[in-house]
């Protein structure tokens, strides 16, 4: 089997983490006990560009057990856990491409590396395996059925190519099921990117004025978690209803413009370009710190932030680099504007990743089942499979809720009775 990982010798630990992770990841292991007994994958050839991360790993594990043959490669350059990619490939027979750190030539030879596998079906991670796959490895676009894809700004970037008519093979929506985006967004966004900057920084939150640009779902989470620490929270927007859900729902909402002269800690979730630039820069307090959890390093203008620089400092912390202005002032950049949350911290917890590799696992034997019924576009997860997913979560947390009487079923159904 070929792999590029950092250390072999790291496999003992990284496996540990990963069955720490599969504790917290019932779900999944109920679907992976399942593939085992069926193999609905069976010589099935699937390429990931996923987090490489132990949750991943537990996806990994259900694929595997279902009979599929596995390649991944990592989904940003510094979002690589060693030890667990070392894993994946001494015990759960999967050829991993990935290394904490790699340069940007690294990344995309792990990707063409994955897609010399030759997959029948995606799963990917923000969409630069699929785009690589369109662009540049047409030779073995004809073995693909189908994919998934996990995150917001992939699905952005898959319905512009499929609008343009580029897409070439049907992609499951996971990010646009209930199951994923509402737990994984939100909580798992919300809790592990004030986690990263904590990490990054050990600084204070309480008291803090704490800048959110973005008010979806992992804005309102991030936004949610920092005032739950004490922090005075600013909401940066451009759409007029999520301006009105953060008003309502408690925040100070104002432009980038006049957040930047009283922010202590920005953090932009919002999958656009240049949301903190040069005329932001020049207005923050001494000290200001600047990071992302959007999926790609393109939220901070980082070469603006680099040219009204007089120097840089680099060795105060690890993951935290200091651009000293003309004037004196410093604004410190966390994990060079990537993933603070999987830069800084080690992403989500297990817990909601359960819900969206379940997804994950799910919609890949869906895909593999259904695909030449499926068209190239992209498609939402099966209602049933969604059902499925957040029953079984709430069974294994032990909570029952009630259920409708035939009475009220009948009730709800009908249109006749009123007052
Ligand atoms: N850190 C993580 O682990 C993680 C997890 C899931 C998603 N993501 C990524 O986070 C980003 C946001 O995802 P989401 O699900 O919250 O998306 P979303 O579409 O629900 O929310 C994005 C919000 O940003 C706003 N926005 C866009 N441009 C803006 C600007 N210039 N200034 C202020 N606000 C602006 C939009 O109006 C929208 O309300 C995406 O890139 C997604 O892929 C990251």
């Amino acid at each position: 089997m070929k792999y590029d990982i950092t250390s072999l010798k790291l496999a003992d630990t990284g496996r540990r983490n990963v069955e720490w992770a599969e504790r917290r990841m019932p779900v999944v292991r109920k679907i992976r006990e399942r593939f085992a007994r069926e193999k609905p994958l069976k010589g099935v050839r699937i390429a990931g560009c996923l987090h490489i991360t132990p949750e991943t790993a537990n996806l990994a594990r259900a694929l595997v057990a279902g009979g599929a043959q596995l390649a991944l490669c990592a989904s940003n350059p510094l979002s690589t856990q060693d030890d667990c990619a070392a894993a994946l490939v001494k015990h759960f027979k999967v050829a991993v491409f990935a290394r904490k750190a790699v340069d940007r030539k690294g990344y995309y030879e792990h990707i063409n590396a994955a897609l010399d596998f030759r997959p029948q079906i995606t799963i990917d991670d923000g969409a630069d395996l699929v785009s690589t796959l369109h662009s540049e490895r047409l030779d073995v676009m004809s073995n693909v059925l189908g994919g998934m894809e996990e995150t917001t700004t992939g699905i952005v970037r898959l319905r512009a190519m499929a609008k343009a008519g580029a897409l070439r093979y049907p992609i499951i929506a996971v990010n646009d099921a209930h199951t994923k985006y509402l737990f994984d967004n939100r909580y798992g966004t919300g809790q592990s990117t004030v986690d990263g900057i904590v990490r990054a920084t050990n600084t204070l939150l309480a008291g803090k004025n704490i800048v959110c640009a973005g008010y979806g779902w992992c804005g309102r989470g991030f936004a949610m978690r920092a005032r739950g620490l004490g922090a005075h929270v600013i909401v940066t927007e451009v759409n007029h209803l999520r301006a009105i859900e953060a008003t309502m729902d408690g925040f100070a909402v104002m432009p980038m413009k006049a957040a930047a002269k009283i922010g202590d800690v920005f953090c932009t979730l919002t999958g656009d370009i240049n949301v903190v630039r040069k005329e932001h820069f020049r207005a923050m307090k001494d000290g200001a710190i600047v990071c992302n959890s959007g999926h790609f390093n393109v939220e901070i203008d980082i070469e603006g932030l680099k040219s009204i620089a007089a120097r840089v400092e680099r060795a105060t912390r690890p993951n935290l680099v200091g651009y000293v202005m003309k004037d004196g002032r410093t604004i410190y950049l966390l994990a060079e504007g990537r993933l603070v949350n999987l830069a800084c911290a080690e992403g989500h917890p297990a817990e909601v990743m359960d819900m969206s590799f379940a997804t994950q696992s799910l919609a890949t034997e869906y895909v593999y089942r259904s695909h030449y019924k499926l068209r190239p576009e992209v498609i939402d997860v099966p209602q049933e499979v969604e059902d499925w997913i957040s029953r079984t979560k709430l069974q294994t947390m032990g909570i029952h809720i009630d259920t409708l009487t035939e009475e009220q079923k009948k009730y709800l159904g009908a249109w006749q009775e009123g007052t």
